[in-house]
């Protein structure tokens, strides 16, 4: 089949979704425009995908789920049977339901979705695991990956869907209760509340942060200038120490397609 146009399409809170979506689609001649699903004030309902435009569409897996505003932005976007590459970045634990929750959302909005990708990435909460990655090899087996995935797409007439793991009901998540707040020597500069995904940090008063609204996502204390922006330093300890057996050997990215 012809394509015409490349997108990348993710929700990206630290930027390991990002790195990895943007390794897969290296290998496309035409430089991708991107769709960064992690801005709150978009209006997602005015992208409307073509047929001839291949998309790869990225999510964190939190909970061993898409996040829910990942969820709602893809579902307005419309597709019109364009061929995706969907993927998640997960921090070394497990993705469970993230990439069939993902590929049902996908397929709602009208994409065909060819083949998928889990990947290993940092954890943005508990950054002892999964740390470096995507690292080297990783990024080797991306790239190569991503070239295989077109040459196919090029190559076939009719796209197959692919299968990938997970089942349905998916797997409870209820959020974290870890939620950063500014401590000393936050400054005001509101740099967290116009990059936070949600806007749960109030503009003029961004020391605050909206408890309900937060999603754990970590973007803030990433930004902030001041490194200024924490969470509890004893529930980050024990969450820590929850996941040191199940994170403790080092997780394969899985190629699907
Ligand atoms: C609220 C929250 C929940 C998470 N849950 C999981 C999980 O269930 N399994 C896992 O392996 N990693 C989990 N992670 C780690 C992220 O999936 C991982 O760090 C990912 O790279 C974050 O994507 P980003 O860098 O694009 O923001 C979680 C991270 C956050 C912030």
């Amino acid at each position: 089949m012809k394509i015409e146009k490349i997108v990348l399409i993710y929700f990206s809170p630290t930027g390991g979704t990002q790195k990895v979506v943007r390794t897969l689609g290296k290998c496309w001649e035409s430089k991708p425009q991107e769709i960064d699903l992690t801005d709150s004030k978009t209006e997602y309902g005015r992208y409307h995908v073509s047929g001839d435009t291949f998309c790869i569409i990225g999510v964190p897996s939190f909970g061993g789920r898409v996040p829910a505003p990942a969820l709602e932005r893809i579902a307005k976007i419309r597709a019109d049977k364009s061929p995706a590459l969907i993927v998640t970045a997960y921090g070394n634990r497990d993705y469970d339901d993230t990439l069939l929750e993902l590929k049902e959302c996908a397929g709602k909005a009208g994409f065909c979705v060819t083949a998928a990708v889990s990947a290993v990435t940092e954890h943005s909460i508990t950054r002892q695991y999964g740390t470096g990655r995507p690292d080297k090899n990783d990024r080797r087996q991306l790239a190569e990956f991503g070239k295989t995935v077109r040459e196919r797409i090029l190559k076939s007439e009719d796209l197959t869907e692919v299968r990938v793991k997970g089942s349905s009901p998916y797997r409870k998540y209820s959020g974290v209760p870890l939620k950063p707040k500014a401590g000393r020597g936050c400054t005001q500069c509101g740099l967290c509340a116009r990059k936070c995904p949600v806007s749960a940090i109030p503009v003029d008063n961004c020391r605050k942060t909206d408890r309900k609204t937060c999603i754990s996502c970590m973007r803030c204390v990433q930004v902030c200038p001041q490194k200024v922006r924490t969470v509890n330093g004893v529930l980050l300890k024990i969450a820590g120490r929850k996941l040191r057996k199940v994170c403790r050997i080092r997780k394969q990215n899985e190629l699907y397609q």
